[in-house]
């Protein structure tokens, strides 16, 4: 897992030593209407939760978890985007930002770049997201990134949580398979 870098941003691979900066930009309730989780209750369990996110592997080793944080060029920490990759080629796709950075396609700039990098270095060939439906947000963001609504019963990884919408973006650019 590499850092990844635009003009406007840099998607930094995420360490423990992140959680001092992301405990505020993730402090807002807000984040969480529509999406499961609450604020860190303080700087030291997000930093328990960002050790264990630091080793990139569900516990019996069979999914990738990777997380970046998204770094403008103000040196702030906005947000972060993660995909955990499934044996095979199918990732599950999120993403959360601080809300005063909302509605300025920086979600949009910070997913364009995560998902070429896990087509092009993971050989991602299946992206899902599943999202509650009142999250106008962030469907709207999974719709310009090119995902599509697709029934649940499309997903092979499990069970969607009821009622939620599950998207689905194929990226036929997926090449080198690494890691699982
Ligand atoms: C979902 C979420 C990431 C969407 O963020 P966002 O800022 O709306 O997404 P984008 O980066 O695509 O920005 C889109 C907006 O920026 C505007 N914009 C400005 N410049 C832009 C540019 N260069 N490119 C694209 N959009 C741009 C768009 O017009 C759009 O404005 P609108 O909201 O008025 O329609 C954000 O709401 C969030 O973090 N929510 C909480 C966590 C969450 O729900 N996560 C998803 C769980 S499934």
């Amino acid at each position: 897992m590499r850092l990844i870098e635009s003009p406007a941003m840099r998607l930094e691979p995420l360490v423990a030593a992140h959680a001092e900066e992301m405990f505020e930009t993730l402090s807002s309730p807000a984040i969480y209407d529509y999406m499961p989780g609450a604020p860190p209750p303080s700087v030291a369990a997000l930093r328990k939760r960002y050790e264990r996110l630091e080793m990139r592997r569900s516990g019996d080793g069979t999914q990738l978890w990777l997380n970046w944080i998204v770094r403008i060029l103000s040196g702030r920490c906005v947000g972060f985007v993660q995909a955990t990759i499934h044996p095979g080629t199918t990732a599950d796709f999120a993403f959360a930002f601080a809300p005063e950075y909302w509605g300025r396609g920086i979600a949009f700039e910070a997913c364009r770049m995560a998902l070429g990098e896990l087509a092009g270095q993971f050989g991602v060939g299946k992206f899902f997201a599943t999202v509650d439906p009142r999250n106008r947000r962030s469907t709207r963001l999974l719709e310009r990134l090119g995902f599509s609504n697709v029934p649940p019963e499309n997903y092979p990884n499990g069970d969607v949580v009821p009622d939620d919408r599950l998207f689905a973006l194929i990226d036929t650019t997926a090449s080198r398979p690494e890691g699982l």
